[in-house]
């Protein structure tokens, strides 16, 4: 048995970087996966690999997450695929880089509708089917940059905060209405992923880029996306059973400052 044998597990954001790795790991420990994502041609390359190790473990399924009616579709195709939903993983997001004087209309709302907006909706249209697959996990991934603020992250800042608490308000909504249904969120520092190429280049480029954020986190280098997923593998267990309305913190110590 593995640790999350039996979940049914949506992951937003599967084709690449922190979504890919978490649908690797949880795969492996035995949990079904559903990877939506914009980018169809990498979700279902990440769900063929998933599949080569653990034979009919995932499936790809097209999705935009500040669309209602593409969450409605995708819910329902994976739990058809997986005979429910368990988990429900928020990770599709993206990064934005901009101070007060120079963030634009679009770019404020480009980030609100992507990574707070599809948060809500999503989880809204999901509850039914986390009722009927009890316990349930809903894990939202917001960043450090939802605790600690950057005069370049105007946009990120007040996103990621939102997803923050908005967290924490469903897991008091689900615990006062007597769900099993849990909800955390999970705040990485810069990790090795896609998203933070355009900010390793602004320092650089390659290693003087890398050093340049890792500077200002203790433990002196970046995250890995399996320092992010061993946490999300144990939201998605029941070995959290106990714990909701919590942030996680995989931040290298950064936050400590
Ligand atoms: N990597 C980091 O340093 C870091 C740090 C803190 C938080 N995060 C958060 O982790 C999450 C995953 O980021 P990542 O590092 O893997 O980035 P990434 O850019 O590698 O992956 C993001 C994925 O989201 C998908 N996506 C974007 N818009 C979408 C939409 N409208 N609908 C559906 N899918 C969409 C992209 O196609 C992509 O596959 C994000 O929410 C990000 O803010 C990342």
């Amino acid at each position: 048995m593995g640790r999350v044998s039996g979940k049914k597990v949506v992951i937003t954001g599967g084709a690449q970087g922190l979504g890919a790795c978490f649908g690797r790991m949880l795969a492996a420990e035995g949990a079904k996966i559903s990877l939506t994502d914009i980018n169809i041609d990498g979700a279902r390359e990440t769900a063929e690999a998933i599949n080569a190790d653990h034979a009919g473990a995932a499936i790809a399924i097209e999705h935009d997450v500040t669309k209602r009616a593409s969450w409605e579709a995708a819910l329902s195709e994976a739990n058809d695929f997986m005979g429910g939903v368990s988990v429900l993983v928020n990770n599709a997001g993206i990064g934005t880089w901009g101070n007060i004087e120079t963030e634009t209309d679009d770019g404020w709302r480009r980030t609100q509708e992507i990574d707070v907006d599809s948060i809500f909706i999503g989880t809204q249209l999901a509850m039914p089917y986390l009722k009927d697959n009890q316990p349930g996990s809903i894990i939202n991934i917001s960043s450090v940059a939802g605790l600690i603020a950057d005069g370049m992250m105007l946009s990120y800042n007040a996103a990621k905060a939102a997803v923050w608490m908005m967290s924490k308000s469903i897991a008091l909504h689900c615990a006062r209405s007597g769900y099993d249904i849990r909800c955390n969120s999970v705040h990485p520092v810069f990790t090795r992923t896609p998203i933070i190429d355009p900010i390793v280049e602004l320092g650089g480029g390659g290693e003087k880029g890398e050093k340049k954020l890792t500077r200002q986190i203790p433990l002196q280098r970046l995250g890995e996306p399996e320092d992010v997923g061993y946490c999300i593998l144990y939201l998605a267990s029941d070995e959290s059973r106990f714990v909701t309305a919590s942030e996680f913190k995989i931040d290298g110590g950064i936050t400590a400052q």
